[in-house]
């Protein structure tokens, strides 16, 4: 079984082919550098870039893997949540080659493309518990099977890679700020500042990072002599021992929930063995050797896609085209793109979203 996924839904245009014994056969990506100088995603820009290269991209992706469209099974692409521009760009792309080649469409969820993405990478058995961290969502899930999820918690207000942007904004280092953040922290002092543990106390698996971003905020604004963020000049110790003590306070949440996440996991799957991390954010070195630690100490296996899968790419949108593809789940063309779809209620299996179960 061999399945091309297309990818467009934020600033990366990627494609990628694999097959079902866990193969890449072939992949390409643009990642668009034309936001550099906004300090986010323009998205009617993000729209217009996808629509100028996916040809090419497919195309490329398609004389890398040395076959060609007959070998393939079925074309998936990401069909939301994301910028609806660059969703549309890929989803129309997918559907003209399904149409003309007679192939059967899939509309894969792009979080679904994050979350699956370890077990073509490692050999991570459903179910697993879950943290996906990226620029637009941070939960923690139970993924008991494709289409099926458990959402324990998730941020009541920033995401975690969107925390790390606005911090990385806030010290001018530019977008995206993730990167940056952990380059400069690997040279700071974690403990220089003490930061706020929010939600500590709530009970349950929620996060909040916006009161973390507000902390930093307050002290960034306490270099500047007038008070006003955008005049501060802060040297480079400093920046990095900032940067640091909110990679720290970022990491110890997230870990602080996910330590009683694991408490509920075990007790609903005591034969359960992954703890996953994926998403941008699980790019990060730093917040994958603490979630390491804590699945070791847990009894847990820590498995995360190679750091290149964890950002957006067509690898884990052909993946997960492939595990729905596999299941019999494909999409009618008339399928809309959702800019909105949460995991824990993945349309194909409601009636009247487009879906078949073939
Ligand atoms: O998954 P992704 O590529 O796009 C979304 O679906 O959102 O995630 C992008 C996010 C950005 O917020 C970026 O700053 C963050 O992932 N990110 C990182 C790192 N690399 C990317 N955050 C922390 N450390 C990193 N090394
Ligand atoms: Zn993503």
């Amino acid at each position: 079984m061999i399945v091309l996924g297309i990818e467009s839904s934020c600033d990366e245009t990627a494609a990628a082919i694999v097959n079902d014994k866990k193969e890449i056969l072939g992949q390409s990506l643009l990642s668009q550098e034309e936001h550099k100088i906004f300090g986010g995603v323009v998205p009617e820009i993000a729209a217009r870039s996808h629509l100028e290269h996916i040809d090419e991209i497919i195309e490329s992706c398609l004389k890398k893997s040395k076959l060609s469209f007959d070998d393939i099974d079925a074309i998936a692409a990401s069909a939301g949540p994301g910028l609806i521009g660059g969703v549309v760009v890929g989803v129309m792309a997918a559907k003209a080659l399904a149409l003309a080649l007679n192939k059967p469409f899939v509309a894969v969820n792009h979080l679904e493309g994050h979350a699956l993405c370890a077990r073509l990478t490692s050999n991570v058995e459903y179910p697993y518990l879950l943290l996906l961290v990226s620029g637009g969502h941070c939960q923690i899930l139970i993924v008991k099977d494709v289409d099926d999820f458990e959402r324990l918690g998730t941020t009541i207000d920033d995401a975690a890679g969107e925390a790390f942007d606005k911090v990385a904004k806030m010290l001018n280092l530019g977008y995206p700020g993730g990167p940056m953040i952990e380059k400069m922290a690997s040279v700071g002092n974690e403990n220089r500042f003490v930061l706020p543990r929010p939600l500590h106390n709530s009970g349950d698996c929620n996060l909040s990072f916006s009161g973390l971003k507000t902390a930093v905020r307050k002290i960034i604004e306490s270099y500047a002599r007038d008070g006003n963020i955008a005049h501060t000049i802060i040297n480079k110790q400093d920046t990095a021992d900032i940067c640091a003590s909110f990679q720290y306070a970022a990491t110890r949440s997230l870990c602080d929930k996910l330590e009683l996440a694991i408490n509920i996991f075990k007790q609903k799957y005591p034969n359960g063995k992954h703890l996953v991390v994926s998403g941008g954010v699980a790019a990060n070195t730093y917040l994958r050797a603490h979630l390491k630690d804590l699945a070791d100490k847990n009894d847990l296996i820590f498995a995360a896609p190679p750091i290149q899968y964890c950002t957006d790419n067509g690898v884990m949108i052909a993946w997960a085209g492939l595990e729905r593809f596999a299941k019999g789940y494909t999409n009618n063309l008339d399928f809309k793109p959702r800019p909105r779809w949460p995991l824990d209620e993945n349309a194909p299996k409601a009636a009247g979203a487009g879906g078949v179960k073939a």
